[in-house]
C-alpha cells in the first residue's frame, strides 16, 4: 500500500509491459483482405451460414441497410423490435404511476417489479439490489457520490482522511465525479493501465492506501474494449476493507456478468448499449452497503433514487438484457470470428494499420477483448478524416468515445495507455453488433484500401483548421 504523497489527483504509473505493441503478423485461419468486395457499397449478398446475422436479425436493422453498415455499437445500438414491443403497453395503455394505489398504479408496479426481478436474476443479485436510473452516467455519479457519503455518515471519517482510487481510463461519467471529489477535499488517485490495456492487480494493490475507502475500475473499456480483472480487483478490495464499484456499461449483456461471482459492491448499467432505450439505466448496490441518495424527493426505489419511475424504460432494459443474455453465447462466437476476419484483412491490407493494444493473436479467442471490438491506429491518418471518409463510403465508426466527440483533445484513454498524442489522433474504434456480417467486414476492408491508397505524404496528417490546434499535428 502506498502512503499519501499529497492531496493532488495523483496519476499513478503502471509498470510497463514487455510485450511489443505490434499487431500480430497473421491472424489464425481467417480469410485475407483479397476477398474484399470491390464495390464501395456495403455488400449484402448471400454468405456462409455461420457468418450471416442470426435469423431474428435478418431484416435490415436501422442504420444497417444495403448502403450502410453500422460499426459503432459501443456508442449506441438500435432499439430492438422485441424491446419496443415489450415497452409499448406501458407507453400507451398502461400509463399508471407505479407508486399509485389504484389499479393503473398496480399494473405499472407489477411490470416494474417484474423488470427488476428479471435483471436481478440475470446479474446474480436480489431484486432489492437493483435500482433504476436514467442511464450509465447517472448510475456512475450516484454510486460514487452516494457510496462516499454513505461511508462518511456511517464511519464518520473526514474528507481529507478518505482516499478514492479509480483507473485513469474510466469513462468521463466516472472521472468527472471523481475530480469533483478532489475539489471537495478528498484524496484521489487515478491508476494508469499498463500499455496492454489492463489494470494489473499488483499495480492496483500498490495504489491502495490505509485510508482508501472506494475504488472504481470499469469492467470493459469503452475505447479499447479490454476486459478488466474485476473479480480479482474486488477480492483485493474486500481484503483491504475498500468498497468496489465497476462501470459495467460496455460489458453487460456481452460477457458473463454475475455480481455474486464477481464479489463487487456496486455496478452501473445502461440500456442503449444492448438494444434497449436511451436514457434508461440501472445500478446494482449490494445489500447493507453504506449509501446516501443523490436525488431526494418522493423516496422511490427504496429511497435510493427519487422520481417517478420510467416503467416502459425499465421493462425495455429488462427485455434487452434478457435477449442479450439468451443470445450471448452465439453472438460471442460470431462476433469473435467477424472481429478476427476484419483484423486479419485490415492488417494484411496495410502495415500502417495496427491494433491499439497488443493483444496477441492467440488471445483473440480468449476473454481479453470485448467481442466485436476492434481498436485500431492508422498511421498517418487523422481519426476525423477517416471517420468522414468511411461515413461517405457507408460505414459508421468512431474515433474515441462518442461522448467526447467534438473535443479536439486526444482521448484520455489512449494517453493513459501511454500512446503519444500523434498516435492517439489516429485512433479508430470499430464495434460490431449481432446484425453485422462478413460481407460488411469485407466491404469495409475494401473501403479502407481505397482510403489508404494515396501515399502517406500526400494524404498525411495536416494542420487542423481549428483554434487551439496542437502543433504536434503538423508534419
Ligand atoms: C463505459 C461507459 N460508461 C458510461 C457511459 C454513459 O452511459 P449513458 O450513455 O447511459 O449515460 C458510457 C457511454 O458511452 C460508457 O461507455
Amino acid at each position: 500500500m502506498s502512503t499519501p504523497a499529497d492531496n493532488d489527483v495523483s496519476l499513478i504509473d503502471a509498470r510497463p509491459v514487455a510485450a511489443a505493441v505490434d499487431t500480430p503478423a497473421a491472424l489464425a485461419d481467417t480469410a485475407s483482405a483479397s476477398a474484399a468486395a470491390p464495390s464501395n457499397e456495403v455488400a449484402t449478398g448471400s454468405a456462409p451460414a455461420s457468418n450471416t446475422a442470426p435469423a431474428s436479425n435478418t431484416a435490415p436493422a436501422p442504420g444497417n441497410s444495403p448502403q450502410r453498415a453500422y460499426f459503432d455499437h459501443a456508442a449506441t445500438t438500435p432499439l430492438r423490435p422485441e424491446v419496443l414491443e415489450a415497452m409499448q403497453p406501458f407507453l400507451l395503455g398502461h400509463f399508471g404511476n407505479a407508486n399509485s394505489l389504484h389499479r393503473e398504479g398496480k399494473e405499472a408496479r407489477q411490470a416494474l417489479e417484474q423488470a427488476r426481478e428479471t435483471i436481478a436474476n440475470l446479474i446474480g443479485a436480489v431484486p432489492s439490489e437493483v435500482v433504476f436510473t436514467s442511464g450509465g452516467t447517472e448510475s456512475n455519479n450516484t454510486l460514487i457520490n452516494g457510496l462516499l457519503r454513505g461511508l462518511r455518515d456511517s464511519r464518520g471519517k473526514s474528507r481529507d482522511d478518505t482516499h478514492v482510487l479509480a483507473s485513469a481510463f474510466e469513462h468521463h461519467a466516472v472521472l468527472e465525479p471523481v475530480r469533483r471529489l478532489k475539489r471537495q477535499g478528498y484524496q484521489i488517485s487515478l491508476l494508469k493501465p499498463r500499455r496492454d490495456g489492463f489494470i494489473h492487480p499488483d499495480d492496483f494493490v500498490n495504489a491502495l492506501r490505509p485510508e482508501t475507502a472506494l475504488a472504481s475500475v470499469m469492467t470493459a473499456n469503452n475505447e479499447v474494449g479490454t476486459i478488466q480483472p474485476v473479480e480479482e480487483l474486488a477480492r483485493l478490495c474486500r481484503q483491504h476493507d475498500v468498497l468496489f464499484h465497476t462501470d459495467a456499461v460496455q460489458a453487460l449483456g456481452k460477457i458473463p456478468f454475475r455480481v455474486n461471482q464477481l464479489g463487487i459492491d456496486a455496478a452501473s448499467f445502461s440500456a442503449h448499449k444492448i438494444g434497449g432505450p436511451k436514457g434508461v439505466g440501472a445500478f446494482y448496490l449490494r445489500r447493507r452497503t453504506p449509501f446516501a441518495a443523490s436525488l431526494l424527493g418522493g423516496g422511490q426505489e427504496g429511497g435510493r433514487r427519487s422520481g417517478t419511475q420510467d416503467v416502459a424504460g425499465a421493462v425495455g432494459l429488462a427485455r434487452a438484457l434478457e435477449l442479450a443474455d439468451a443470445e450471448r453465447k452465439d453472438n460471442f462466437a460470431r462476433l469473435i470470428r467477424l472481429r478476427n476476419h476484419l483484423i486479419c484483412g485490415l492488417t494484411e491490407l496495410s502495415g500502417r494499420i495496427r491494433l491499439t493494444v497488443p493483444i496477441d493473436v492467440r488471445d483473440l479467442e480468449s476473454d481479453a477483448l470485448l467481442p466485436g471490438f476492434i481498436p485500431l491506429l492508422v498511421q498517418g491518418l487523422e481519426s476525423e478524416t477517416m471517420i468522414l471518409k468511411l461515413d461517405n463510403a457507408g460505414f459508421a465508426v468512431s474515433g474515441g468515445s462518442a461522448c467526447t466527440t467534438g473535443s479536439l483533445e486526444p482521448s484520455h484513454v489512449l494517453l493513459a495507455l501511454g500512446l503519444s498524442k500523434d498516435d492517439a489522433y489516429t485512433a479508430l474504434r470499430i464495434s460490431m453488433g449481432p446484425e453485422n456480417t462478413e460481407q460488411q467486414a469485407d466491404a469495409f476492408i475494401a473501403a479502407m484500401g481505397r482510403i489508404l491508397k494515396p501515399a502517406p505524404v500526400e494524404q498525411g496528417i495536416r494542420q487542423r483548421d481549428y483554434p487551439n490546434q496542437d502543433a504536434t499535428l503538423s508534419k
